[in-house]
């Protein structure tokens, strides 16, 4: 188990473009490894790589439903339908939430550990994590979007 260190909000890391995976080896899976760690220990349902300081289009997910901890890389949203408002907040940024509209199915396509590519549909929280996720790789985040911050008396 190797907890990383979260790159939070304000570092320039976390306004960066990712970077393409090319190498589908050791590395990436001590990555995704590393980077399902962290998140699991911060109690997260999402983590970006960037978030760990490395600038590579790499997400875990984990939203605590059927599908477990779901791996991306290199992922591209297909599709989106329908509309969510809810909180949301990132690890990057502890203790704050935002209220923030989000499509409320979106498909992405997106390749596993060994480079097979694949499709897979969320919807409700996992479409909220997909998006929020994916943003990171572009260096986007939820405060860009968001309608406005919320108090803890709002949730
Ligand atoms: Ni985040």
């Amino acid at each position: 188990m190797a907890v990383r260190d979260i790159v939070l909000f304000g570092e320039e890391t976390l306004r960066k473009v990712s970077h393409p995976v090319e190498k589908f080896n050791l590395r990436l899976h001590l990555l995704l490894r590393d980077m399902a760690d962290t998140m699991y220990d911060a109690d997260g349902v999402g983590l970006a790589a960037p978030q760990i300081g490395i600038l590579r289009r790499v997400v875990v997910i984990d939203v605590q439903d059927d599908h477990g901890l779901i791996e991306l890389i290199n992922p591209e949203i297909l599709s989106m339908e329908g509309e969510q408002a809810g909180a949301e907040g990132c690890l990057s940024k502890p203790g704050r939430r935002g209220w923030v509209v989000r499509p409320n199915k979106v498909t992405v396509r997106a390749q596993d550990r060994k480079g097979n590519f694949f499709e897979l549909t969320g919807e409700g929280l996992l479409a909220r994590a997909l998006c929020h996720e994916i943003d990171h790789l572009d260096g986007k985040l939820y405060i860009d979007v968001e309608d406005h911050e919320m108090t803890e008396d709002e949730e």
